[in-house]
């Protein structure tokens, strides 16, 4: 019997472990839910691209766009199954295994990609990075999409115009009161049926970032997109500890650089699509622009901001105060 539980535990199966064989390369499915032509999407090719030629022979990766395998809500436990090893959910997809993330979703917590940036590279954002792990899931880093604009059939100019209009959010509570806030009805749904909600009318509204807004094809069935760059859109990049932790060492040592560039890749690429993406939107003449001056954007702050205190016990005011130093 201690002979069969040193070779189950060896293997990996009483420990939870995965045990790789030696003769065979290890295959890590990158599932996600965006177009090719992303930030996300260019991200997880170069990581493949990294990966293969660092690792032939001992790692393949295979990457499925689109949702085509998992839709967000169901690819952090697919992660947790062992069905997939990769996935970049936007951050707002983590309430069921963190509080903390919620973060990222204050309305107006940061002035611009680079403060985002900043935060994320400090040694408190680095850190929560690990926010997941008790529950399974290891962040890996950070990729950026963009800030996020509110596109409708109307234009939105002042906050009241959105009162009574419904959005289309994704499965955060601080995103559904930031819009309670603005007296309008907030709806989670996956991001995979944005576009046909609001080609039927199913929703009057959603808010994305440039690269979402041209990729899927938002723009073509929204009348007005006002540029609010009142949050923001980025990712997690994620798998389980179980397999994270399973990896032959010099394996994992080789996939963290990976991910390391692809990140940098990832983050290249997320600041040229969102002035490339934008100005397509503004040639294709579908949807109008609206710039706010800066007192309307104040009246955006002023009816916004007051989410904060609903959220500060959950997620830390000295988390909330770390991230403010970033702009
Ligand atoms: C994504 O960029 O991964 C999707 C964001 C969303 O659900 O709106």
């Amino acid at each position: 019997m201690r002979y069969l539980i040193a070779a189950l535990a060896m293997a990996g199966i009483l420990s939870g472990v995965p045990a790789f064989a030696a003769d065979e390369p290890i295959t890590i499915k990158f599932s996600h839910v965006v177009a090719e032509n992303t930030p996300k999407g260019k991200g997880a090719l170069k990581f493949k691209e990294l990966a293969e030629s660092r690792l032939a022979g001992r790692v393949e990766v295979e990457v499925f766009p689109n949702a085509q395998l998992y839709g967000d809500n169901k690819v952090l436990e697919a992660l947790l199954l062992g069905d997939v090893q990769l996935a970049a959910p936007s951050l707002s997809k983590f309430k069921r295994y963190t509080k903390k993330l919620q973060l990222f979703d204050l309305p107006f917590l940061f002035a611009d990609i680079d403060a985002v940036d900043r935060f994320q590279k400090s040694a408190v954002g680095r850190d929560l990075l690990n926010a997941t792990s008790e529950r399974g899931l290891q962040g890996l880093g950070y990729w950026h999409n963009g800030m996020k604009q509110l596109s409708a059939n109307i234009p939105l100019k002042a906050p009241g115009d959105a009162a009574g209009l419904k959005f289309r959010i994704q499965a955060s509570d601080v995103i559904a009161a930031q819009f309670e806030a603005l007296d309008a009805t907030p709806l989670k749904k996956p991001f995979s049926e944005v576009f046909i909600l609001l080609q039927t009318k199913g929703i009057d509204g959603q808010e994305n970032t440039w690269s979402n807004i041209y990729s899927k094809k938002f723009f073509e069935v929204q009348d007005y997109i006002t540029e609010s760059d009142h949050g923001l859109v980025d990712y997690m990049v994620v798998t389980s500890v179980e397999f994270w932790q399973g990896l032959p060492d010099d394996v994992r040592e080789i996939l963290a650089q990976c991910i390391d560039e692809a990140s940098d890749y990832a983050n290249q690429v997320a600041l040229e699509k969102a002035i490339g993406d934008r100005a397509k939107i503004l040639q294709s003449g579908r949807s109008e622009i609206i710039q706010l001056s800066p007192a309307e954007r104040r009246n955006w702050i002023d009816a916004m901001k007051p989410v904060w205190a609903e959220f500060e016990d959950e997620i830390g005011a000295d988390l909330i105060a770390a991230a403010q130093t970033a702009n």
